[in-house]
Order: C-alpha cells, then sequence, then structure tokens
C-alpha cells in the first residue's frame, strides 16, 4: 500500500497539542536519517550516529517546530507571524507562512546572515528588517512587537515550537529503539536541546518543565531510560558555558551567534537533569569537524551544526566519552545554506578543458 511520512503532526499527533479538526500546515518535515558515522566511532570510540536535520523541507530542524506553530497561528484571525533569527528560523517561517496563508515579518541581525537562508527568506515573501544589532537585540524587539501588535511570535518562545521539535527526539528512540547513551547537539537560543529534552522525558513516560498538559506523559511509555544530554555552543558565543550572558557574541557559526538564550532556563535544566554537560569549541574546531564530516562521513552540514561533532571530539580526547557508548548526534542545519563559509579560501573554480575524452583523462592523470 502506497505511504508517504506524513510530517510530524500527523506522525506524532496523539503526542502534541493539535486537536482532530485543527488545520495542519506542513510540508512534510521530520523523518529524517538516522546515519551512521563510522569515521566519528572510530575517532571515539563510541557507536556514532548523526541526526541529519539538514534533510528537512527548509534544511534545517525547524520545520518540526514551525508545522506545529504555524498550525496553530492558522486556527486564529492573526494574519501576520514574526520572528527573530539567525537566518534558519526566518526561511522555515517563510516556508510555512507561504503555506499557511499568512504574511511573514523577519527581524534579523544586519549582515550576519548566511546568503542561503537569506535567499530562502526572500523567494518566499517574507517582509525582511535587518538590524543594526545582534540576534539578543532582534528578539528583544519582535518579543515587544508581538505584545503590542496583531502579530503571532513563531521563535521557540513559543511553546508550540518546542512541542513540535521534541519530534525530533522520538524518532531517534524510534530508530534505535531505545533513548542512545549521549545526545550531542549544538547549543545557540537553547529551544532545542530543551525539546530534545522535553521529547525524551515524555517517551519515557516523564514530565519536564516544559511539558504541556495532554501531550504524551499520560501514554504507555516507548523508552527504558533518558541520554545525558550534551550542548555545545561556540566559545565567542557560550553564555551557558560561562554562565552568564554574552554582551557581544561572536563567531563563524552565526546560526548559535546568541549571547543570552530565551531557553536558558530550560537548557540548564536539560544538563543538570540528565546528568549531562554544555561545553564550548572554537570556531578552528567548528571548522575542522564540518570538513571532516563532509570528508569522511559524507555529509555536507553548515557550520553551527558541526558544532555538535566538534563538542563530541573534543569530550572523546579528554576522555570523557565512554567506550562502546551509543552517541547520537543532531547535525541541525545543511551545508547548502553556507557554502562561502565552508569553501573558506578554498578555489572553486576548475580547470576548463577541451571537450574532448583525451583532455578529461589527461585532467585526471588517468
Ligand atoms: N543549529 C542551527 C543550524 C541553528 O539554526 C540553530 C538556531 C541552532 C543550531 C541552535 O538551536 O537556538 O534551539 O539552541 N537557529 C536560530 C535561528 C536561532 O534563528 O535560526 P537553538
Amino acid at each position: 500500500m502506497a505511504h508517504q511520512w506524513r510530517g510530524v503532526v500527523e506522525e506524532y499527533r496523539e503526542r502534541l497539542p493539535v486537536a482532530d479538526g485543527d488545520p495542519v500546515v506542513t510540508l512534510g518535515e521530520g523523518g529524517t536519517p538516522l546515519v551512521a558515522a563510522p569515521a566519528l566511532s572510530a575517532r571515539t570510540g563510541a557507536d556514532v550516529h548523526l541526526k541529519v536535520e539538514g534533510a528537512n523541507p527548509t534544511g534545517s530542524f525547524k520545520d518540526r517546530g514551525m508545522t506545529v506553530a504555524m498550525s496553530k497561528v492558522a486556527a486564529t484571525p492573526t494574519e501576520l507571524v514574526v520572528c527573530a533569527s539567525t537566518g534558519n528560523t526566518s526561511a522555515s517561517a517563510a516556508a510555512y507562512a507561504v503555506r499557511a496563508g499568512l504574511r511573514c515579518a523577519v527581524v534579523l541581525p544586519a549582515g550576519k546572515i548566511a546568503a542561503g537562508k537569506l535567499a530562502q527568506a526572500i523567494v518566499h515573501g517574507a517582509t525582511l528588517v535587518a538590524v543594526d544589532g545582534n540576534f539578543d537585540d532582534c528578539l528583544r524587539i519582535v518579543r515587544e512587537l508581538a505584545d503590542r501588535y496583531p502579530a503571532a511570535l513563531v521563535n521557540s518562545v513559543n511553546p508550540y515550537r518546542l512541542q513540535g521539535q521534541k519530534t525530533a527526539a522520538f524518532e531517534v528512540v524510534d530508530a534505535l529503539g531505545d533513548a542512545p547513551d549521549i545526545h550531542v547537539l549544538p547549543v545557540g537560543n537553547a529551544g532545542n536541546i530543551s525539546a530534545y529534552w522535553l521529547g525524551y522525558n515524555e517517551y519515557a513516560g516523564r514530565t519536564t518543565a516544559a511539558s504541556l498538559p495532554g501531550t504524551g506523559a499520560d501514554l504507555p511509555p516507548v523508552a527504558t531510560r533518558t541520554p545525558r544530554m550534551w550542548g555545545v555552543q561556540a566559545d565567542g558565543a557560550a553564555p551557558l558555558v560561562k554562565g552568564v550572558a554574552v554582551e557581544h557574541p561572536e563567531t563563524v557559526a552565526t546560526a548559535i551567534r546568541i549571547g543570552n538564550p530565551a531557553s536558558w532556563d530550560l537548557a540548564e535544566a536539560a544538563r543538570t537533569d540528565s546528568g549531562g554537560r554544555i561545553d564550548a569549541v572554537t570556531d578552528a574546531q567548528i571548522l575542522a569537524a564540518q570538513a571532516l564530516l563532509a570528508a569522511e562521513v559524507g555529509v555536507f552540514v553548515e557550520p553551527a551544526s558541526a558544532a555538535s561533532v566538534a563538542g563530541l571530539l573534543q569530550a572523546a580526547e579528554l576522555g570523557r566519552v565512554p567506550a562502546g557508548a551509543q552517541v547520537v548526534c543532531t547535525v541541525t542545519g545543511n551545508g547548502l545554506k553556507d557554502t562561502a563559509t565552508a569553501l573558506g579560501q578554498a578555489d572553486v573554480e576548475p580547470a576548463v578543458i577541451a571537450p574532448t575524452l583525451g583532455a578529461a583523462v589527461a585532467a585526471l592523470g588517468l
């Protein structure tokens, strides 16, 4: 019988705050591959898989939260959605607003959005506002804007975003048969680590501070345990590691260039309650991990996504990864969104040859 993945709302409806008859705004998000990474297993002595979230419709994990948040807005008279973003949230909001028939305004830090993400917001018809400031300034502005004007906020401070994003944890358990020992992911505004922790707990029959009534804890448990949550921040934007907000966050991983995460408390709870940790890695480590993923695993991710793998490699060097542990790293966004950073100084123009087999053979040195 024909079957196609139906998007996270239909696949996990009994665990989401979407009632029968509510509109569902979806692009078929979720159902992303969990890919074994033998090159990382060999380097760490663990059994490492990647949750490849760049395979979502707009190329990042944001689509999981956006389908739920946008479905909720579509059930109200509100005609405008707004978000602050380092790029991926705006790309996702713009696309899902098209599906919902809503207008979308995105407020972005000027000059700090990867070209592919900016292109997505533009082609999907969002109104762009560039701010002379960082993401934290943008989020402050849209929060006030949504308070005072008839606009729905679709950043992860909207609780429906975390509800949708928790489905990634469900998929990991569905694929592995139980929760892994350790789950590693990059941390910026700290919504995603909070959402995974929520999802893992609900699948294990427990609730957390982010649980909403009737969204799963009353259902029979699917998992017998929860993983340790390992968050990874960029050195220049590591408020959760330092324990204090960073006024001028700076990193090559623009997606996580955030100094004062909105879900600070939930992320700290995830770390503490799971027996996990939040570490920082340098831009050089991030770029090295991105290159390694591309060259040795076959997965092209954007820099922020590589932070999770950089964090895992660092932990392994420090002897913190138990031998044989089952580890899942979320790689949050597609490498195609930011080709400029990936290519760096590399020469992208191959030598041009005459249109003959002989010239091709010579060029290949065969
Ligand atoms: N990875 C990517 C590719 C991201 O785009 C983000 C966040 C994160 C990791 C961090 O996730 O914020 O839940 O801790 N991007 C947001 C945006 C801030 O506006 O697109 P988080």
